[in-house]
């Protein structure tokens, strides 16, 4: 008898964790339960004898893996009776409103959930399980689940799958990847690293050509994975097939799960998130445009309009974009004490530290909002701005410190917004040279960086960063501060490399020329010292393939994104050794294929591939079974 309530005991106390296991109920902050759900409600709408029919359920958006530790990762899927997004607005008391489907009104009380379980094995026949267990979802996180796999082993290959509970209603197989322990040596990491995937601007062929290529370990998105417009504001999504739902500007809990569940739909961006763990952050349109601490190009905040629950203070349509986004990413929560925090770092073996930045909505002082554009003249000199905040900035110098300390060879830094300085004048043939919402805006921060890592001879940086619609690659110098000869590098202290755009359309006029493209990246490379490469014409990503010795980067320009394909011109290669702190010249190898290449030369071509060569990876035969 003893016995057998013991048993009993487990089996409640084992079922209650499985609530908390769905990290989504604590989401986005398990320092604040008061804004996620509260699972004892959820809890008692659950009736174990009335379990969902499984057939009436669906994987509505594939599968996903993400923030790769040594020994775990985390896994996602969304399982639900709808691929419909739940309409619930949950309010700072963690209380979800619910729409119900069939009586078309709003009820206070939400539909059962849903078990769930998932396996984690070594074999894509899922046989060998390493890890494995039962959770639950429902309306009230979006029929999102979002579990850790733990216990797995070190810089090893997994495949997981979900399945509801007690079914063979299953999920498809994801495949993900752990990261090598902190003390290991490893010898050869490749990440593809993106930004802004825009929906109606054209299709996202450059998430499935590594896919197609499997030339990489983990995927690196450095923010605007969603844009916030209706399609009319800013795409042309009528004439390829592509309008983002709901066709408005999102402002809702419903609005922001709609349009991430919307982009979701694209087959390559399944694809690979399906294939390759991610670590992904967010730039400003995750919210809104230009986002800053208090507001957005779009909203002026006041007092009132901000919810508060201890140290958190965010405006109603923040918390929105930051609780869909939660839901929808297989990113870590974590420690949030503070302003939804997401910057957070990544040690890759005895090679890598990877720190990726919030340099957006995490504690920004005020940006370019358009109609402060001449205040922000100004002040962008102002000692007391941030990008980042004072406790971001303290960590994230720490990190770099203690980074250089243990010796880790490569310190790459995941920044949304450009880095180096970038004079436009000649370009725009303005009188405003610089970009004031990217670190140009914010030159006091960056010279905290740079200062730091001068001071303590902190080298082999790697600065990423997106944003911007374009490439830039320079040598990572402190104009004015420290003497940089461009033909030698001498005087640089790591290199940046920033890139392109998934498919939102080139900053110097969207459809522009080729030959066009390439006049204005001319002017841009000519007149900015360190800027050794600049391309706008080409929508694209680049690889890093980081070893010991050296660090390369291959960039990849997309021919067409306005229909699916698997085509892509490798138009610019560039490496980096170790201890040399700046590009290998020549640089480029002295030749391009787009753009403009300082001391080298471009071969021209027409901005269409030559199917012969090898530069195409699949028929569209091919794709479409991906
Ligand atoms: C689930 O997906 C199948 C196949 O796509 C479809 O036929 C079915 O209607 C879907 N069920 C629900 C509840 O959406
Ligand atoms: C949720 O909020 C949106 C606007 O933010 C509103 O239109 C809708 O009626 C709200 N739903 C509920 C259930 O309160
Ligand atoms: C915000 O305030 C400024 C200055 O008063 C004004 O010019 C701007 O139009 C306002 N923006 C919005 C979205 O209300
Ligand atoms: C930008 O370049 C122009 C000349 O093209 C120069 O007059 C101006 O001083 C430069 N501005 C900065 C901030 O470097
Ligand atoms: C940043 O450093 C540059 C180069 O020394 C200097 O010209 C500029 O005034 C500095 N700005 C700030 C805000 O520290
Ligand atoms: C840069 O270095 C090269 C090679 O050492 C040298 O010839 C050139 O004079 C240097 N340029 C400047 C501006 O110092
Ligand atoms: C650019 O191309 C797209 C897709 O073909 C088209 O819908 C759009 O109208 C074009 N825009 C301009 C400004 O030419
Ligand atoms: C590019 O620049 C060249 C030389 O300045 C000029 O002749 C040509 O017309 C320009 N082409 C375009 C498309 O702007
Ligand atoms: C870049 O490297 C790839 C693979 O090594 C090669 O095929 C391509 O031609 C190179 N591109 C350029 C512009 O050098
Ligand atoms: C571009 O060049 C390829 C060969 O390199 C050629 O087959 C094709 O016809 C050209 N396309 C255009 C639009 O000129």
């Amino acid at each position: 008898m003893k016995g057998q309530s013991l048993l009993v005991l487990l089996f409640v106390s084992g079922v209650y964790a499985n609530w908390a296991k769905n990290i989504n109920y604590r989401s986005p902050s398990e320092h604040h339960p008061a804004l996620g759900i509260s699972i004892h409600k959820v809890v008692k709408r659950n009736d174990p004898t009335s379990p969902w029919d499984p057939a009436t359920l669906n994987y509505t958006h594939g599968v996903a893996s993400g923030d790769p530790y040594p020994d775990s990762v985390i896994l996602w899927t969304r399982v639900g009776p709808s691929s419909d997004n739940d309409r619930s607005n949950v309010t700072v008391s963690g209380y979800a409103k619910l729409y119900d489907h069939d009586t078309e009104e709003y009820v206070s009380i939400s539909k059962a959930p849903v078990c769930v379980e998932y396996a984690v094995a070594t074999d894509e026949g899922c046989e060998n399980v390493v890890d494995s267990g039962i959770v639950y979802t429902s309306s009230d996180i979006d029929y999102t689940v979002k579990v850790e796999a733990k216990g797995l082993q070190p810089f090893t290959t997994y495949y997981y799958q979900f399945a509801v509970c007690g079914s063979d209603n299953k999920s498809p197989l994801g495949r993900t990847k752990t990261t090598p322990n902190a003390d290991d040596d490893v010898t050869k990491i490749g990440v593809a690293v993106y930004s802004c995937s825009n929906y109606p601007f054209g299709f996202f062929n450059a998430f499935g050509n590594p896919v197609r290529k499997d030339s990489v370990d983990y995927v690196i998105h450095l923010g605007d994975y969603i844009y916030e417009y209706a399609n009319g504001e800013y795409g042309w999504g009528q004439s390829i097939g592509r309008v983002p739902l709901p066709d408005k500007q999102i402002y809702s809990l419903y609005d922001y799960r709609k349009r991430i569940a919307t982009y979701r739909t694209d087959l390559d961006l399944v694809a690979s998130h399906q294939q390759f763990p991610w670590i992904p952050v967010w730039d400003d349109h995750e919210v809104a445009d230009n986002t800053y601490r208090d507001g957005s190009s779009e909203l002026n905040n006041t007092e009132d309009s901000f919810l508060k629950d201890g140290g958190v203070s965010v405006d109603q349509r923040k918390m929105n974009a930051v609780r869909a986004y939660f839901e929808w990413m297989p990113i870590r929560q974590v420690e949030m004490d503070d302003n939804l925090r997401i910057w957070r770092s990544f040690s890759i073996g005895k090679l890598i530290d990877l720190v990726m930045l919030d340099t957006r909505q995490y504690d920004r002082s005020i940006t370019d909002l358009y109609w402060n554009t001449d205040y922000m003249h100004d002040i962008y000199q102002d000692a007391s701005r941030s990008l980042m905040g004072s406790r971001q900035e303290n960590w994230f110098y720490n990190t770099l410190l203690h980074s250089a300390k243990r010796g880790a060879t490569w310190r790459i830094i995941g920044s949304q917004i450009v880095f180096s300085r970038i004079n436009l004048t000649s370009a725009y043939n303005a009188d405003l040279p610089l970009n004031m919402d990217a670190w140009d805006g914010y030159q006091a921060n960056r010279n905290r960086t740079l200062n730091l890592l001068y001071t303590h001879s902190i080298g082999n940086n790697i600065f990423l960063a997106g944003d911007s619609h374009a490439s830039w690659v320079s040598d990572l110098v402190w104009l004015g501060e420290k003497p940089y000869n461009a033909s030698t590098g001498r005087g640089s202290i790591g290199v940046e490399f920033a890139g392109s755009a998934v498919s939102s359309p080139c900053p110097f006029g969207a459809n522009i020329s080729l030959a066009a493209a390439n006049n204005y990246s001319a002017i841009l490379e000519s007149t900015n010292e360190q800027l050794h490469w600049q391309d706008l014409y080409y929508r694209g990503y680049y690889e890093l393939h980081i070893g010991k010795e050296e660090l390369e980067a291959r960039y990849f320009g997309l021919p067409t994104v306005v229909r699916r394909n698997g085509w892509e011109i490798p138009i610019a290669n560039f490496s980096v050794r170790a201890g040399e702190n700046r590009l290998l010249r020549p640089v480029g190898g002295g030749v391009v294929e787009s753009g403009s290449l300082k001391f080298g030369n471009r071969v021209e071509t027409n901005g269409t591939v030559d199917t012969e060569d090898g530069r195409w990876f699949v028929s569209q035969e091919d794709l479409a079974v991906l």
